[in-house]
């Protein structure tokens, strides 16, 4: 076996100077590692976050199934993220995975709780209460609801399956508070490692070319990666609003959320909604909340809501129509199978259905995914006319997603060659 020692450096967190950096956090993470020996060195590290630290209990999971056998490394004076490791509970991460009766045994500032079932749920709600106790009741009810949605969506779309001793077992997800006293913040994240924003919504929606972009349509009223799987015998159980109105919430709240989930993060903030692609990314999804607690807010749950439902039914009937009529799509695979190599069906396609698409403004988006070659003579079949109308507007027009290296330097070079 080969062995990795993982270093947690010293001021481990997501803030860096004031500023959000997931980077720093998620580049310590190798998620190829099998069958390795593997030693998590907390020693270096004194002054650490608890929510970036409750993520390492997923990464150990991952690890686990992996078939990696795992050391940690600790402080001996017990300080530092040592002891914050162990105020957490953390320190039965093994037995929380194999038992699903048992929780981890937090003191009761730093709670650290697995999510598999709904008393998990239960507990975690118990949790926030605990916060808000004596606050003004729509207050209390407005982070609930919150809560609970980001609970729902990580045990409904967050699931991961792993192997541990010939027994497929689901790997929790996680919940982690802490209560800044001085600033009278409470800060939590609901995480999971499954298999993301991007792949789960690209079920109904086809694919996006970031995970920013996704995370953005997920936030978006009546968008819901569940809307695909189609059987008249399952009754529908989800609106594809529950980000959408979490978020909102969010906002009223004068909180913060960020959603971060492969490569994206989305920010939501009182003042507006930011995002970036990232270096590192981290293998599922996880919502990281700040909110300061305010005793004195004037909230009312249900009138908020029936104002953010109508907010949502006007973007929803604004944002179907921007769908339909602006863009083209076109599953390669779909169309002309793994060996896309008929020339003279490009050719029909490109005729039929992207010169008029053009003529009527509307953008194209070809996904390549599972197209195992597509020859330049079929490439420029299809594309060249169309990007010679388009001229320098191609770039932005025409999206490519999903190609492998050799089809997107195809399509590169005609792009080129023809504006
Ligand atoms: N933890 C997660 N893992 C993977 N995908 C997620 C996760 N959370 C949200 N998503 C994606 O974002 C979409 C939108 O989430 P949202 O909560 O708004 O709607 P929903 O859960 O589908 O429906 P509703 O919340 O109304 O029951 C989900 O359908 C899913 O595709
Ligand atoms: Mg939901």
């Amino acid at each position: 076996m080969t062995e990795r020692i993982l270093t947690i450096p010293d001021h481990y967190g997501f803030i860096d100077q004031e500023v959000y950096d997931f980077d720093k956090a998620l580049s310590i993470y190798d998620w190829k590692l099998k069958s390795s020996e593997v030693v998590i060195d907390f020693s270096q590290c004194l002054t650490a976050n608890y929510q970036a630290l409750a993520l390492m209990v997923l990464y150990l999971w991952h690890l686990r199934a992996n078939n990696c056998h795992i050391a940690l490394r600790f402080r001996e004076d017990k300080k530092g993220a040592t002891q914050m490791w162990k105020w957490m509970g953390a320190i039965g991460w093994s037995q929380v995975l194999h038992n699903e009766q048992q929780n981890f045994r937090s003191t009761e500032m730093k709670p650290l709780v697995a999510l598999r079932n709904k008393s998990d749920f239960e507990v975690a709600l118990a949790k926030l209460d605990a916060y808000t106790k004596g606050f003004n009741v729509e207050y209390e009810k407005t982070l609930r609801y919150v809560l609970s949605e980001l609970m729902y969506n990580t045990l409904e779309h967050g699931k991961k399956f792993g192997q541990f001793f010939n027994q497929e077992k689901r790997i929790p997800s996680i919940i982690e508070f802490t209560w800044y006293k001085l600033r009278n913040e409470l800060h939590f994240v609901v995480a999971d490692i499954g298999i993301g924003i991007k792949k789960h919504l690209e079920q109904s929606f086809g694919p996006f070319e970031t995970d920013e972009e996704a995370i953005r349509m997920a936030l978006r009223p009546n968008v819901s990666g569940t809307f695909a799987v189609n059987d008249p015998y399952i009754s529908k159980n989800n609106a594809g609003v529950g980000l959408f109105l979490s978020s909102n919430l969010i906002k009223r709240l004068n909180a913060d959320m960020h959603v971060v989930s492969g490569q994206g993060v989305v920010h939501v903030s009182p003042m507006d909604v930011t995002g970036r692609t990232l270096r590192h990314s981290w293998p599922g999804t996880f919502v990281l909340i700040k909110v300061k607690l305010e005793q004195e807010m004037k909230l009312n749950l249900h009138a908020l809501m029936n104002e953010l439902r109508e907010v949502a039914g006007r973007e929803i009937s604004r944002s179907e129509k921007e769908e339909s009529l602006n863009r083209q799509l076109l599953v390669v695979n779909n169309y002309f199978g793994k060996h896309a190599e008929d020339k003279e069906a490009a050719i029909t396609h490109r005729n039929r259905y992207l010169l008029p698409a053009i003529e009527e403004g509307r953008s194209i988006l070809i996904d390549f995914s599972n197209v195992e070659n597509a020859p330049h003579s079929f490439l420029s079949a299809l594309l060249a006319t169309p990007i010679k109308r388009l001229g320098m507007d191609a770039y932005k027009k025409i999206k490519i997603v999903n190609a492998s290296p050799e089809i997107r330097e195809t399509i590169d070079f005609i792009l080129d060659e023809n504006t």
